[in-house]
């Protein structure tokens, strides 16, 4: 019966018995009596050793294998009980079953990142990109389950929309009309009538609004979905497409929403400690010198909590020289983020009531008339990872928004509809989940934590 690595490390495989496995010669080494094969099926990061000694009839043609093809391999599994491994296969039917070329790029050598991204299409076969996916599709189920525990409902929103959520015009537009070929109206203008949905539609920036409607419906609703955005940010955080976890919940306020968030990174983080430690440490090891202490230390204590009212006066009195000086009103810069959470808290820091002018239309007006109840939160190494708020429930003043705000009344007529039809005090946040990725593996740049980064001016694959 042919077995997966993953399970010579798990299953309780007696010693001396004969297995089969199929995959892929990761290096090989050994002399010209005995060969090492490092054998890696993609089940787990760790390889299974495979020796094969002169006496067996493939030896010659199996040492001299290119790295990545493929192989079968039936043999003994020997306890080593002793050794840093703690199984060994010693060969005994190996048989090439897949070519592969002698040029394959990645060899042991360590590549950068910069050129691995040229190979997107490769990359997830290093151990490092390895290790970024396979807690990637970690942390998504740890998401599921702890929102789908603590009552949620996934709702899915939709990706092609006719409103802009964010009210930030930073949308891609979908469209079927041959933009060579634009219908015009007699006023010369484009004929939107005459597209695929009869209107202008754009990808998503966010699944908050259409998600609102089900916060009336359910209590506690979430998302997690692609987002997209046309914002033109060359910065190591910004990524013209990523995934958002948007969690949004009926009478809930201001303190309920950053305690949810809290313990949504919390649980996602210690569902990491117990679920990828080979990938972990291999990352603590290469990538971020420290990574598994300062992720214990996040599960293990308290956000900060400030007023951006507050973080302002600090950061004016801090005596730092900002590239961009301090000043109230201002939306804070990754500089400013950064130095609030990684100077003043060293821990992650949830930000709270910022200027309404700097903030989305829907968020809910604070008594003082200048500032909402938002709430952003701020972690070491990145700066903004959470962004959420209270959602203006009163009928009037949301009215009184959309027009301040220079949105058309009627896009979000469905929209004001859903307080017109009972007013919910109710609050949601956005976790951008390759921000989030990027905290939990320490990669410095959200190219590496999305397998097929887009970016202004790029798009391959
Ligand atoms: O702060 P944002 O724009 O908030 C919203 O979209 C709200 N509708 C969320 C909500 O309340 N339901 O985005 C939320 C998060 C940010 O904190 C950031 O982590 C991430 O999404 N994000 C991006 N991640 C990568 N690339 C970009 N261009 C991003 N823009 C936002
Ligand atoms: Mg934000």
């Amino acid at each position: 019966q042919q077995l997966s690595v993953i399970d010579l490390y798990d299953k309780d495989i007696e010693d001396k018995s004969t297995v089969a496995l199929e995959g892929s010669v990761k290096t090989i080494r050994g002399s010209k009596n005995i060969s090492f094969i490092e054998l890696n099926d993609g089940s787990c990061f760790r390889s299974a050793q495979v020796i094969l000694k002169k006496d067996n009839p493939n030896f010659e043609e199996i040492s001299k294998l290119p790295i990545a093809s493929t192989i079968t391999v039936e043999g003994e599994f020997v306890k080593t009980p002793d050794a840093q491994q703690p199984f060994e296969i010693h060969g005994q039917k190996v048989e090439l079953v897949g070519h592969s070329n002698a040029d394959y790029p990645l060899q042991k050598k360590k590549q950068t990142f910069e050129y691995l991204r040229t190979i997107a299409h490769l990359r997830p076969r290093t151990n490092t990109f390895y290790s970024v996916f396979r807690i990637r599709s970690l942390a998504a189920f740890a998401v599921h389950e702890y929102l789908q525990h603590n009552d949620f409902v996934y709702v899915n929103t939709p990706i092609i929309t006719s409103s802009d959520a964010e009210g930030a015009g930073a949308m891609f537009r979908a469209t079927t009309l041959d933009m060579n070929n634009l219908p015009k109206d007699e006023d010369g203008k484009v004929d939107n009538s005459k597209d695929f949905f009869k209107t202008v539609t754009n990808l998503t920036v966010s699944g908050q609004l259409q998600e609102e409607a089900f916060t009336m419906a359910f209590k506690n609703v979430y998302t997690f979905g692609p987002t997209f955005r046309a914002e033109n940010s060359h910065t190591p955080r910004h990524a013209s497409e990523f995934w958002m976890i948007e969690p949004d919940m009926a009478y809930t306020r201001l303190p309920g929403m950053m305690d949810c968030a809290e313990g949504l990174l919390k649980y996602v983080i210690n569902y990491l400690l117990e679920h990828a430690k080979d990938e972990l440490d291999f990352l603590d090891q290469n990538v971020e010198p420290g990574l598994l202490d300062k992720l214990r230390g996040t599960a293990g204590e308290e956000f900060a909590r400030v007023t951006y009212t507050d973080a302002i006066k600090m950061l004016q009195e801090s005596g730092e020289q900002f590239e961009i000086p301090v000043k109230w009103g201002m939306d804070l810069k990754s500089e400013h983020e950064r130095y609030l959470c990684e100077e003043i808290y060293k821990r992650p820091t949830f930000l709270t009531d910022y200027p309404r002018d700097i903030k989305a239309f829907y968020m809910r007006d604070n008594d003082d008339g200048k500032t909402v109840a938002a709430s952003d939160c701020l972690v070491p190494g990145i700066g903004e990872i959470v962004g959420g708020s209270e959602r203006e429930e009163r009928e009037d003043i949301l009215d009184k928004k959309i027009h301040e705000f220079g949105l058309k009344p009627e896009e979000y007529a469905w929209y004001a509809e859903l307080r017109k039809y009972g007013e919910i005090k109710h609050s949601g946040f956005g976790i951008g989940f390759e921000r989030l990725v990027m905290y939990l593996t320490g990669m410095e740049n959200i190219r590496d934590v999305i397998p097929y980064p887009r970016e202004p001016g790029n798009a391959p694959f």
